[in-house]
């Protein structure tokens, strides 16, 4: 089993926490922790509660001897591609999780860091960059690719033949339809249904997108 940790003790760093457990042996993974540079009181509470221990922060952490992979259980795209580079310049492996309840059909590539979440559906031909996040009950169709630190949130729909850049973000329930480009750290608003390409940096929102 690969000694694994989770930098983030928020609320989808404790998501990941359930699909380490859900996906037991046959994840080949082991839990040995969470670290985070700054987790609140409440937070601390409910990784105790679970008796996960909190390991540090993550400069902290970094110095101890500990040779474990990881995956980064943190939202914010941009963060999320720091503690990659931080954890990977220091010679750690990222790890993929992929919940037991989530489905990936053929040709699915799944990169470094990825963490599917319970309920996702991949269809054919993906791609997914590094620690890209599919959160529960998203679908993402075929021929679509994911680049690096992308996030598809719950019950959102990617359709086929998408291109979502790299730091993208699709909000809960928004709908893109197929064929489009949702540009580098752009962000789809919840619930949006996203009719044109999405140029990088922007955000939009509502029906049509905008
Ligand atoms: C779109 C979003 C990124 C915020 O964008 P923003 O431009 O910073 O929006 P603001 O909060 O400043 O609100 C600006 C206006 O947009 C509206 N608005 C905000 N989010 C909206 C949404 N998803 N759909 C439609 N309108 C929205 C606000 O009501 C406000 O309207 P007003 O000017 O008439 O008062 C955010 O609201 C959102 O949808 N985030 C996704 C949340 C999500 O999916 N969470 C799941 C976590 S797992």
């Amino acid at each position: 089993m690969i000694p694994l940790v989770v930098v983030g003790a928020g609320g989808f760093g404790r998501e990941v926490l359930d699909i380490v457990e859900a996906a037991g042996a046959a994840s080949e993974v082991r839990l040995v922790g969470v670290i985070d540079d700054n987790p609140s009181a409440a937070n601390l509470d409910l990784l105790d509660r679970r008796d996960v221990p909190y390991l540090g922060s993550v400069q902290g952490w970094l110095t101890s001897a500990d040779t474990s992979s990881f995956v980064v259980g943190v939202a914010n795209p941009a963060h999320r591609r720091l503690i990659d580079e931080r954890m990977t310049a220091a010679g750690h492996t990222s790890a993929t999780l992929v919940h037991p309840a989530a489905s990936l059909g053929s040709e699915v590539s799944v990169g470094p860091g990825a963490i599917i979440c319970a309920g996702a559906r991949l269809t054919t031909n993906i791609d997914l960059g590094r620690h890209v996040h599919v959160h529960v009950n998203s679908t993402i169709g075929h021929d679509t690719s994911l680049g690096d630190y992308v996030s598809t949130y719950p019950l959102s729909a990617v359709s086929g033949s998408c291109r979502l850049a790299t730091g993208a973000t699709i909000g809960a329930h928004a709908t893109v339809l197929q064929g489009l480009t949702i540009g580098a750290d752009a962000f789809v608003g919840a619930g949006a249904v996203v009719v044109a390409d999405v140029p990088p940096h922007s955000i939009v929102k509502g029906v049509p997108a905008r």
